[in-house]
This record gives structure tokens, sequence and C-alpha cells, in this order.
């Protein structure tokens, strides 16, 4: 899927904001639940601690939180928001929790929802809200990549648990008729039949409806991971998909501020760096603190480098999301920040 001609809109992203769990795992309390060390983590991810939800926090605070730290940013009233997209594979209720952010922010006049794609999700939201903005039908979106994966981690299995933790993360977007445009270009792809080597299925029991009638008993099994396949299946297509999209866009690599890729493992951003030759101050990293927060891990690194100044207004970034599904996808974003 590519970008439609453009037309008298563009995308101004204008706030951003993020939220973590307090309470901090390091590799070392990991090594306590199984055989695992904090060099063989380190050296093999990149990470050093993540965060984990606990007792008395949700991920629906968390993302609210977020969300009300971007529309500060941005400055924005929540009654002048007019979508809120709430991309989760772990949401609080499974029938949707943007709504409950919505109502949370007092954002009166939006319309919210949910969206899965796993690790791609927080790119296919926002794609899916430029969109929107693109044709005319919102001016201000707000899209927040959030994800609780803690709950469906096999925390006893060493080739998994070590890698994702909890987060949440916003980005505030603005439709402006004739003005700059930040959102320059994306590409989005899926192969399903690719998609067993990351899953979380269903549960497959079946329970006594009424005599002779079964129904299917809801919940899921924990992560299911092939991760040599996931890791051959990112350094590979990543590549392919930013260079598609660079390519046609007429962008060369040493044109870009920063490398924005969905925060999995440092091996694959070095990986992806090192074919564009991108050098290490450019790709924003920030998996030793958190790990692999799924959905969430993107808007979590872009609000962490709007904050402390690195990305500056007019910043270009190529960002890459991908994972579960099989989903994957990249974006060329111009950074404009609040007016
Ligand atoms: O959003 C997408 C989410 N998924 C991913 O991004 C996953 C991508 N894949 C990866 O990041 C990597 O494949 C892992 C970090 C999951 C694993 O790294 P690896 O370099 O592919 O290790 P491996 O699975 O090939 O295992 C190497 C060795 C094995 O021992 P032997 O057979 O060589 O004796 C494993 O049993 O390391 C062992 N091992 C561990 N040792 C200590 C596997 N996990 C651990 C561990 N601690 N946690």
């Amino acid at each position: 899927m590519t970008r439609a001609p453009k037309n008298n809109f563009g995308v101004n992203f204008v706030g951003t904001g993020s939220a973590k769990p307090t309470q901090v795992i390091s590799n070392d309390e990991l090594g306590l639940r199984v055989e695992t060390n904090d060099s063989w983590i380190k050296s093999r991810t990149g990470i050093s601690q993540r965060r984990v939800l606990g007792k008395n926090e949700s991920l629906t605070e968390l993302s609210t939180t977020a969300a009300r730290q971007a529309l500060q940013m941005a400055d924005w009233e929540p009654e002048s928001i007019d979508l809120v997209i709430l991309a989760t594979s772990t949401p609080d209720d499974l029938f949707g929790s943007a709504p409950k952010i919505q109502a949370n922010l007092s954002a009166t006049s939006a319309v919210s929802f949910d969206l899965t794609a796993a690790c791609s999700g927080f790119l296919f939201a926002l794609v899916t809200a430029s969109q929107y903005l693109l044709n005319g039908s919102v001016k201000r979106a707000l899209v927040i990549g959030a994800d609780q994966l803690s709950r469906w981690v096999d925390w006893d299995d060493r080739g998994s648990c070590i890698l994702f933790g909890d987060g949440a993360g916003a980005l505030a977007m603005e439709a402006k008729p004739n003005g700059l445009d930040g959102f320059i270009d994306f590409r989005l792809k899926s192969d399903g039949s690719r998609g067993d080597c990351l899953n979380v299925p269903n549960l497959d029991v079946f329970q006594t409806l009424v005599p002779g009638k079964m129904y299917q008993k809801g919940g899921f099994s924990p992560i299911q991971m092939n991760g040599q396949e996931v890791y051959k299946f990112a350094v590979r297509e990543v590549p392919l998909v930013l260079d598609e999209l660079l390519i046609s866009n007429s962008i060369k690599p040493s044109q870009l501020d920063w490398l924005l890729l969905h925060q999995a493992n440092q091996r694959i951003l070095d990986s992806v760096a090192d074919r564009f030759k991108i050098p290490n101050k450019k790709v924003l990293s920030n998996l030793a603190n958190y790990g692999n927060t799924s959905a969430a891990t993107i808007p979590l690194m872009l609000d962490e480098a709007v904050r402390d100044g690195r990305v500056k207004s007019g910043d270009l970034i190529a960002t890459s999301g991908f994972g579960a599904g099989l989903s994957w996808g990249a974006a060329l974003l111009r950074w404009i920040g609040p007016n």
C-alpha cells in the first residue's frame, strides 16, 4: 500500500507523549526466573531492563497519560480532537479500549477505535489516521501505541521473555490546508503465509454448552516465537521496504536526520543502519531501558528524542515497524512540532 497523490491537505506532527510502568525488571532479576544472564541478554539484544505493569497501574491509564502529554505539547483542547486510534494487541477490554481513553481525555467530539497489527501497529495506525487527515474528513487525530505484552509473555521461555516490556506513546497529528506536509510517503506490507513464527493463538479449549453442543472457551496461549525466523525476516524486509520508499521519493539515506525503527533488538537496528551506511548517532534507540514494547516502541522513542531536543523542527525521519502478522512497513516523516 502506498500514498495517494497529494491533494490540498498536509499532515503536521505537533505533539508527542509517553508513559512507562513504574516497575523495573533488570536482566539480573530475570536470571532469577529463567536460566539467563545480563551479559547474554545485553550482547544478543542490547536490552538492560524492561518495565512491567504492576497491580496499581493499567494500560488504559498509561495510554491516557501519554495522550495527555501529546495534547499539552500540541496545545489542543480535548474537545478539538476528531479521532483517537489506539494501536494495541493487548487492550484492557477486548471490545476496545480507545473509547475509554477518549472519555478519560474528555475528547467528547472524537470517534475512537482500536487497531491491531502487533509491533507494526503504531505505523499502521499512523497511516490510517493520516488518510482521514489527508482526505479532509478530520482535522485533529491522536494516535496512541500501547502494549502490555507482559500479560502474554511465557515468563519461563528464556528465548522470548528477555525481549519484551510494557509502555505507551502518543502522537498528535493535524491536517493543514496548503501547509507544510510532514507526512511524505509510506509503504505497508503483510504476509500471513509467514505468520506462524510469532503468534498469540486462541486456546483450543471447547466446553459443553448444552448436551451435545460445544462452545470455545475464550483465552489465549502465551507468545509463541521463532526468534531466528523473526530476526531473518526483519533484517531482510526492513531494508527492502526502506529502500523502496527512499528511491521512490528521491531521498538519499545521507539526507535522513534520523532512523527510527521499531525497537526489537539492537542487532536489527545496527544491521539496517549498516545497510544504508547511517551512522550510529542518527539511529534512535532506547531498547536498553524498555526492551520491545510492541506498538509503543516508535512513539515512546520519538517522544524522548523530541523532548530532549535531539529531534528538531524540520528533521527528516525514516521510520519502520515490523512484527507479527507478518506485517511491516515504513514511512518518511518530517517532524514539524507545535506551532
Ligand atoms: O517485534 C518482533 C519481536 N521479535 C523479535 O524481534 C525477535 C527477533 N529475534 C531475536 O531478537 C533473537 O533471535 C533472540 C534474541 C530472540 C535470540 O537471539 P539469537 O542470537 O537468535 O539466539 P539463538 O536463539 O540462536 O540461541 C543461541 C544460544 C542457544 O544455545 P545453543 O543451542 O547455542 O547452546 C540458546 O539456547 O543461546 C541460548 N539462549 C540463551 N542463553 C541465555 C537462548 N536464549 C537465551 C537466554 N539466555 N535468554
